[in-house]
């Protein structure tokens, strides 16, 4: 037989009848009597399986009788035009191989849960299912759409480091790094720990932003972005929190927090329009599989600017809600952090639509965010999002050197770590602006999925570390 060579699914169901074709995946079932199987074959390269039809006269007996669903195969044949397996083609095999087989019996995915949370529990078999197949894929096209977006608006990809010194963001606990026994940790004279004697002579930690780093990136070579992973380590087991995630993080040098705006509401639309016209098959399937609205949703965030709105408005909104009978779980003030029930109420009831909120009170925001006039507000912004709450976090940079130490004093941060970071205000300081993108609550937005776990392929949560 002259060799020919394999190619994918997704590339097999466009192809013309008559064509000689090999094909490899994994069985997802089989069906059918004693002279013909009807065999499901799914390479994940596509959402959609290719039929493999195998006439018991020319494939043998036992063969036939390893392929079962998880088994996988790799199959010889000709395509030919399909009545019955809602493609145009479908595979008439020659010869069959079985790559490797898997035991009905202890299939994992035979048992009746197949819940989410079960999944989780069965790294291989969740992988492989329909489900992380479309987020997987979708997950990918998002990810490329990323760096196109940035890459043609000339931004470069910085990448920062992951191991850091500095807990600047004030975002959250953080994870420390240390190569120290911990059984027998070294001490000062004065009893505390003795980080010098640490791997790198100082206490260590992965980081919870690239931020301040990036800065620096922006006000070298103008327009900046990160993604990377992210580590927080607050105990908030929530569906939209994971300990490790990964954050898309733009800055710009010469933008103030209108151009930040603007270029933050442009990206996601972007992302969004690039999974309609990319993904549909995958996006289909998550929509009538979990979530009939997804589709609508998507297209909804397009058409329509972003309503911005400031802090100080949203409370008044917010309190004009509770006295007509709204209720919250947590209170509403003027100086509170806004809980997702608050985002949601403002994105989802009152302005039916993405809202971008700036202005915050100073005491509610990092240190690093741009002074207002007020004295009391700063120039940050969140965009919040319908069923996700806040999806991007950012604002403009406070530029000046005398009212950025002002406040790091203020807060009682030490200006000695910071001095690296001080810096870029001391030598031609600029304007500047940039934001946080969850990548994981982007894809919540974008698969309609319910839960922050079910958009990463090994979720770490608290206590969770599996796999
Ligand atoms: O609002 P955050 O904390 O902002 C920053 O870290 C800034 N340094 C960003 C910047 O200006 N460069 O985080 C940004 C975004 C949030 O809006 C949210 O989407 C996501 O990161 N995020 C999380 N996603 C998943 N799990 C968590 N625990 C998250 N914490 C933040
Ligand atoms: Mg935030």
């Amino acid at each position: 037989m002259e060799t020919i060579k394999r190619r994918k699914v997704k590339d097999l169901l466009q192809e013309q009848p008559g064509t000689e074709v090999l094909a490899k995946g994994w069985v997802r079932t089989k069906r059918g009597n004693k002279q013909i199987k009807f065999i499901a074959l799914n390479d994940g390269s596509t959402i959609y399986n290719i039929q493999v039809v195998a006439d018991t006269a020319k494939i043998d007996e036992d063969t036939l009788r390893r392929v079962t669903t998880g088994a996988s195969l790799s199959v010889r044949g000709t395509l030919v035009a399909s009545v019955g397996s809602g493609q145009a083609v479908e595979i008439q095999a020659e010869s069959i191989e079985v790559l490797g087989e898997c035991d009905p019996v202890r299939y994992p995915l035979q048992k009746k849960d197949t819940s989410l949370e079960y999944l989780r529990t069965v790294a291989h078999m969740r992988l492989r299912t329909n489900t992380f197949g479309a987020v997987l894929r979708i997950r990918h096209a998002m990810a490329f759409a990323i760096h196109k977006f940035f890459n043609d608006k000339g931004f470069v990809y910085l990448h920062t480091p992951l191991i850091t010194e500095s807990d600047a963001e004030g975002a959250g606990d953080m994870f420390q790094v240390t190569t120290m026994n911990l059984e027998n940790i070294p001490k000062k004279k004065d009893g505390t720990v003795d980080f010098s004697k640490d791997f790198f002579g100082k206490k260590t930690s992965l980081t919870v932003s690239g931020q301040l780093e990036g800065e620096l990136g922006a006000t070298a070579v103008g327009e900046i972005y990160t993604f990377g992973p992210t580590f927080r380590a607050e105990n908030s087991n929530t569906p939209r929190h994971l300990a490790e995630f990964w954050m898309i993080e733009p800055e710009m040098a010469f933008y103030d927090i209108e151009d930040n705006m603007e270029l933050a509401e442009e990206f996601v639309k972007y992302l969004v329009q690039y999974a309609l016209d990319h993904s549909m098959d995958d996006l289909q399937f998550l929509c009538d599989k979990y979530d009939n609205g997804l589709i609508e949703r998507l297209r909804s965030v397009l058409g329509i600017a972003f309503q911005r709105v400031t802090y100080t408005e949203a409370v008044e909104i917010l309190e004009a809600a509770v006295a007509s009978g709204v209720q919250f779980e947590y209170p509403v003030s003027w100086g509170m952090d806004f809980q997702s029930e608050h985002e949601r109420y403002l994105v989802e009831k009152h302005f039916g639509k993405p809202v971008i909120l700036i202005d915050f009170p100073k005491d509610i925001k990092a240190f690093y965010m741009k002074q207002n006039e007020d004295g009391r507000t700063v120039r940050g912004m969140d965009v919040l999002f319908p069923k996700i709450g806040e999806i991007i976090g950012g604002s403009e940079r406070e530029s000046s050197l005398e009212k950025l130490e002002a406040r790091i004093d203020e807060l009682k941060m030490s200006r000695k770590n910071l001095e690296w970071y001080l810096d870029t205000r001391r030598y031609g300081t600029v304007p500047h602006s940039g934001f946080g993108l969850g990548f994981e609550r982007l894809l919540l937005f974008v698969t309609g999925m319910a839960n922050i776990r079910d958009v990463i392929p090994f979720p770490r949560t608290p206590k969770n570390a599996e796999f």
